[in-house]
């Protein structure tokens, strides 16, 4: 290919890029919310479970396509494929999955914009603008998309820079904010009142659910979308690594950071909750469920900064950045996705293709915005629930079975030219090829029929 690819600087860049892009709402809103109307630490473990034994053989299918092929998951896909018509169906897939992204991106850009307006509401109560705090933190059409736009902007910003100029300067630089802020919160929250009790609801399990299918669908459903697999994203990432890395470990570090962040956005969301409850504020729902989703995060929190005062003000500034900043380096990875294809198959310039691919995205975003009711959680419904298993089904078939596994082995092999003698090669081929497709099948097909 004549196109100047980009390439990840380091095993630091690479891993806070792909950290970056597998934490983000869903690990620190996500997870916890699920957690908490899912039997607690019942979910938590099937959450584990899945995370390592399914979501990292899925994770690694995809980077080890992506370093091969040096090229967006289309042209990867063509590449390991023996001939013609299963490369054609691969590139579909391809296809199908930038697809996904950008519509996971349009709803995920509305939603961050909420977090930056939450963010620039509390500022505004810091200087007591109280109009303009209460027009920030109220629903509209105008907030809505203006604040999406600013954040599709940010997006735009990010990867018209490139792998190394934006990617990875970004994420390096925001990755170690982000951890610092979640457990500076972490540590706050524990010296609140009614901190323990969400603290006991959050690792004492609640068996009886635990092979309940609901909860192992939302679990891997959970697992998928927070490490970002089946929509070509982490196999762009790992387009980017070096050839002399090694592949199992950086993507062992990445399911493990992704997933203990989860597991730490747990203690600060959980007992907050509680402590809300303390606080005096409603956090159970008319059936006796907990409150989660949406309201959890701009109605419960917020009433509960509310009611702490200044502190209160400040605390939920720095919640907000946090929540925002995790957004954002999951984001520029959604959008990597459909511009690497700009780039790489028809062409175009980087900064025309962001720009454009940016436009696109921000104006499907207005759609859903303007008819919000119809649009928001189906569009969220079909990508996560089904697309992104489904496509991850997809990588594993292409991984296990289509690509021949001499020339796999030879790949894995630039990075640890002893792989063969490890558990990695003596597991991993089988799990990709039977066991990841035949259990997310099982899940998948529960979840439509079950
Ligand atoms: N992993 C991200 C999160 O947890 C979401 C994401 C999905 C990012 C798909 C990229 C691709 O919020």
């Amino acid at each position: 290919m004549s196109i100047i690819r980009g390439e990840f600087s380091s095993r630091f860049g690479f891993v806070m890029a792909a950290s970056g892009s597998a934490v983000g709402l869903g690990n620190i809103w996500g997870f916890p919310t699920q957690a908490a109307s899912n039997g607690g630490a019942a979910f938590l473990l099937v959450y584990l479970i899945l995370a390592f034994t399914l979501a990292y053989p899925a994770l690694m299918a995809e980077l080890i396509i992506g370093r091969h092929a040096h090229a967006n998951a289309v042209s990867a896909l063509r590449l390991v494929s023996p001939n013609r018509l299963i490369g054609n169906i691969g590139a579909l897939a391809g296809i199908a999955g930038l697809v996904v992204a950008s519509l996971i991106l349009s709803f995920y850009a509305i939603v961050a914009g909420w977090m930056i307006a939450f963010f620039f509401a509390s500022i505004a109560d810091l200087f007591g603008i109280e109009a303009l705090s209460v027009w920030l933190i109220s629903f509209s059409t105008l907030r809505n998309i203006m604040f999406m736009l600013i954040f599709m902007a940010l997006n735009v910003g990010i990867i018209s820079a490139g792998v190394q100029g934006g990617i990875e300067r970004w994420s390096t630089r925001l990755m170690p904010v982000l951890l610092t802020t979640l457990a500076l919160l972490v540590i706050y929250v524990f010296t609140l009142d009614g901190a323990l009790e969400g603290l006991r609801v959050y690792l004492l399990p609640d068996f009886s659910q635990i092979l309940s299918p609901g909860l192992i669908i939302n679990a891997l459903g959970s697992a998928f979308f927070s490490l970002s697999l089946g929509v070509g994203t982490m196999l762009i990432y790992g387009s980017y690594i070096k050839d002399n890395e090694n592949l199992p470990v950086v993507g062992g570090m990445v399911t493990l950071l992704d997933v203990m962040i989860a597991v730490l956005a747990g203690f600060l969301v959980l007992p907050a909750m509680y402590v809300a409850l303390h606080s005096g504020v409603e956090i159970f729902t008319d059936s006796g469920d907990l409150i989660s989703e949406d309201t959890l995060i701009f109605t419960v929190l917020p009433e509960l900064f509310y009611a702490m005062g200044v502190t209160g003000i400040i605390v939920s500034l720095i919640f907000f950045f946090l929540m925002s900043v995790a957004a954002v380096t999951s984001s520029i990875s959604m959008l990597e996705v459909p511009v690497a294809y700009a780039i790489e198959e028809r062409g175009i310039d980087r900064k025309i293709a962001t720009f454009g691919v940016g436009c696109v995205i921000a104006l499907i975003s207005c759609c859903i915005l303007l008819n919000f009711e119809t649009f928001f959680s189906a569009v969220i419904i079909f990508t996560t629930r089904y697309s992104q298993p489904l496509l991850g089904f997809v990588f594993c078939i292409y991984a296990g079975w289509v690509w021949q596994r001499d020339l796999l082995l030879r790949e894995l092999r630039k990075g640890n030219p002893n792989i063969s003698e490890g558990l990695f090669w003596k597991i991993w081929p089988w799990y990709v090829r039977l066991v990841c497709p035949l259990i997310i099948l099982a899940i998948f097909v529960q979840s439509i029929w079950g």
